[in-house]
């Protein structure tokens, strides 16, 4: 029997979700019914609760929601000790994925499929990923890890963890959209990975530690790192176009930070992002980077137009230029957006562990057949 083969998984819908929805052809996304656009007026809090129970939170749920997650964000001594002794310069994606991985040795309960105890690691995960990073980033500078303040939300705290300082009301925002924005996005390589591993009704910490290896990739999340790195690249706007040229001109040449497998239109989560970009380039005086992207997108639009391509700027794209004005470091950008893909990935473990059923897809067998063996002393 031959089998259709959809490379890459193109267009196949392996099962049903409530969580988001996305209209590519619209540029049209939503969690559980909220258009994206409405949610960035929430905080990130909210957002996780209504990924994960369905809906927004009442002013009560979620003062109990937040008081239920801020002690759970400090990390067991070991961890702070092993990211300590890592040499200074590995890649924090490496970092955080065998962090996470570790963090399942010092749960006294990880393996537990159950529903509650799932939630139950969900809660901790959830603080858990800002403090890893924030601890990450300032121990190779040798400085010493700062303790969560209970008193913050999680954007504010993550930009505390990391600096030490206290977070103005304006970046703690900036933070909040960027987080809610990176929340969720349907069956992405990393959400699919996490799935696929939970499919197997492995622990949770497996499954997210899958997810972290996926998001890694620079064709997903690692992309806002690549998208740095080619504008440090450029240098000026005056080389965007040789560079977007030289790209396109070799085979299957990709420039990064464009395309999406969903979207046909601008994806709307890049659309909300370059407005954030714009205000804080033009508010902090740095308007290069800006410029560039300016540049960049208006170079890439008319090149795929001629080659009748829907190729637009995606959601990595634009945060790459947000978390520069913020002052991250670059190869920070992965472990962030991992910092809120936490709640999506975990919303999806809920319903994958709720109604499981083995992901295990074929391949078409296209090798030699009917070879006969021979002992090695005869080969
Ligand atoms: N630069 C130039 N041309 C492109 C690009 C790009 N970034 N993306 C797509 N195209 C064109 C190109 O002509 C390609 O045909 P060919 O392979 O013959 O050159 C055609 O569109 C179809 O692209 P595709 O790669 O077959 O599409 P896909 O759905 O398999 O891949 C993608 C989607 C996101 C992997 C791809 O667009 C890409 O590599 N983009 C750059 C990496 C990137 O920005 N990733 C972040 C994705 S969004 C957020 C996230 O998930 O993290």
């Amino acid at each position: 029997m031959q089998e259709s083969i959809h490379r890459g998984l193109v267009g196949v819908v392996a099962d049903v979700t409530e969580i988001s929805f996305i209209d590519g052809e619209k540029g049209e996304l939503s969690y559980r019914g909220y258009d994206i656009s409405e949610l960035t007026e929430a905080s990130y809090e909210e957002v996780v609760y209504l990924l994960w129970n369905g809906e927004l939170p009442t002013a009560r749920q979620l003062i109990d929601f937040r008081e239920e997650i801020a002690p759970l964000g400090a990390l067991p001594f070991e961890i702070v000790d092993r990211l300590r002794c890592a040499r200074p310069t590995t890649e924090p994606m490496h970092l955080l994925r065998t962090a996470v991985s570790n963090l399942a040795c010092h749960d006294p309960n990880p393996d537990d499929v159950d529903i509650e105890n799932v939630r139950r690691i969900g809660h901790r995960l959830l603080v858990q990923f800002p403090t890893i990073v924030a601890t990450m980033e300032r121990l190779r500078h040798g400085k010493l890890p700062v303790d969560p303040d209970p008193e913050l939300s999680i954007a504010g705290n993550f930009l505390y963890t990391l600096t030490g300082e206290y977070p103005t009301e304006a970046a703690t925002h900036v933070m909040d959209v960027a987080l809610v924005l990176h929340a969720e996005h349907g069956s992405n390589a990393s959400t699919f990975t996490a799935r696929t591993a939970a499919s197997s009704l492995t622990d949770a910490y497996s499954a997210v530690t899958a997810g972290v290896g996926s998001l890694k990739g620079p064709l997903h999340g690692g992309a806002n790192e690549a998208v740095m790195r080619a504008l440090e690249e450029i240098g000026d706007v005056e080389n965007v176009e040789p560079y977007i040229m030289d790209r396109l001109e070799q085979p299957h040449g990709r420039v990064m930070g464009f395309g999406h497998r969903v979207y046909r239109v601008l994806d709307p989560r890049a659309a909300i992002l370059a407005k954030v970009a714009e205000k804080l380039a033009k508010e902090s005086g740095e308007s290069h980077f800006w410029e560039m992207s300016v540049e960049m997108v208006r170079v890439m639009d008319r090149e795929m137009e001629k080659r009748g391509r829907e190729v637009k700027p995606n959601v990595d794209f634009y945060s790459a230029s947000v978390y520069r004005m913020l002052g991250f470091p670059i190869d920070m950008y992965t472990p962030i957006f991992a910092v809120a893909r936490i709640s999506g990935w975990m919303a999806h473990l809920f319903e994958q562990y709720a109604d499981n059923r083995l992901v295990r897809p074929l391949l078409a067998y296209e090798g030699p057949k009917g070879k006969k063996f021979a002992p090695i002393a005869s080969r």
